[in-house]
């Protein structure tokens, strides 16, 4: 069977055109079978609609709890089987019971080198520091935000003349590579999470995962 994808959004959804064209292309052997946004307006949702791919439009300010809406999105991803649950710019904390209903097949995209910058503003900090190098991390994700075991990370050099703005368009271009090659691996049944850390072909990666050159 197909592999198949439930891609997370809350933004723009370039990473998710990115898997898509990715499957569009054959590099990425999987199919999305629901994009959700927390966010009616996410522009992600008309590129999903305009593929014909099932969407889901769940607002969490809607409901009372974070757990009542992370069940809501559960009950509604569950519908769909999805292999993997695909965190493509999904600007929510997820609590406990999503993450362990979902241990080992949930998987983020974070901007910047993890474990430096978790959170918010990473190109800012990166510049701030005087960092040489900067880019993305993809990691399963555990209960401890942008915590999770790294599966790989694409390093790009800061230039002498970046702005938040031109790493983070940099940054981006890194992550479209980045995300369908992690996706085609979880695809092809090679990458795994479990006791003792992330596997690739049944062997443990390095710390900071697969770099990507
Ligand atoms: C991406 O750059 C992703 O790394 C970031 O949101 C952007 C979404 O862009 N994610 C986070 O900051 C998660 N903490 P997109 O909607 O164009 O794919």
């Amino acid at each position: 069977m197909t592999h198949r994808l439930a891609v997370l959004i809350s933004g723009s959804g370039t990473n998710l055109q990115a898997i898509m064209a990715a499957i569009d292309s054959g590099r990425l052997n999987a199919e999305i079978a629901v994009v959700l946004s927390n966010r009616a307006d996410a522009g992600g949702l008309s590129r999903a609609r305009h593929a014909g791919i099932a969407t889901e439009v769940l607002d969490h300010r809607q409901y009372d709890s974070r757990e009542a809406f992370d069940q809501a999105m559960i009950t509604a991803l569950d519908h769909y089987q999805p292999g993997t649950v695909v965190l493509a710019g999904f600007m929510r904390i997820l609590s406990p019971l999503f993450v362990r209903h979902y241990a080992g097949q949930l998987i983020n995209i974070h901007p910047s080198l993890l474990p430096k910058y978790r959170g918010l503003h990473t190109h800012a900090r990166a510049l701030e520091a005087g960092d040489s190098q900067h880019g993305c991390s993809i990691h399963f994700v555990t209960e401890e935000l942008d915590g999770g075991p790294l599966i790989a990370q694409a390093p790009l050099d800061v230039l002498a003349n970046d702005t938040v703005d031109s790493l983070s368009k940099r940054v981006q271009q890194r992550e479209h590579l980045l995300y369908p090659l992690v996706l085609q691996w979880r695809a092809e049944q090679r990458l795994e999470l479990d006791h003792d850390g992330v596997k690739l072909d049944g062997k443990p990666l390095p710390e900071q995962g697969y770099q990507l050159v």
